[in-house]
């Protein structure tokens, strides 16, 4: 089963590289790949991403129900994974303190930040209506998945420097 979704989300980071190719614009590539994974993923129901503006990650691209729009540091898995850079898995959103419900279907969350050059620019949110659909392998290659992106975008107009 493990093998199953390796080889499931390697196919997924494959048609990313097709999809962007040399395209560098950044909302563009947020926007097709968060319509790519919304399509790819079974059990998904919302996928985006949370752009870093003025000291609040602010909605930006993304396919599902409208979502809230800003979220301060620290607030929800979104704000969490933005102060610890790290990714979150959240295998019930219910048992995650802080946690801001924007589905009410939502039931289990994957956060991923996009770090570019020691900055988080934006974060990659991903809801299942499933409790626990979000595992090891899934932050494993959903890390590869942003790596992708951001080795084909041009985020400068998106950093502290620009
Ligand atoms: N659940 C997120 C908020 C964003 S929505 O899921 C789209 C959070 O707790 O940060």
């Amino acid at each position: 089963m493990n093998d199953k979704r390796r080889k499931n989300m390697e196919e997924l980071n494959k048609t990313l590289k097709s999809l962007i190719g040399a395209e560098g614009d950044w909302l563009a590539n947020l926007a097709n790949s968060s319509a790519l994974l919304f399509q790819f993923l079974d059990n998904i129901n919302w996928a985006g991403y949370y752009i870093w503006k003025n000291g609040e990650l602010v909605l930006g691209p993304f396919q599902g129900k409208p979502a809230c729009v800003r979220i301060r540091a620290g607030s929800g898995v979104c704000g969490t994974a933005y102060q610890k850079k790290e990714s979150i898995v959240v295998e019930n959103v219910h048992k995650f303190s802080g946690h801001i419900a924007c589905d009410a279907a939502s039931q289990s969350e994957i956060v991923i930040p996009v770090i570019v050059a020691g900055e988080v620019i934006a974060i990659l949110d991903i809801d299942s209506p499933i409790t626990g659909r979000f595992n090891e392998i899934d932050r494993e290659y959903l890390e590869k998945f942003v790596e992708i992106l951001i080795d084909e975008t041009d985020f400068l107009p998106l950093t502290a420097k620009s």
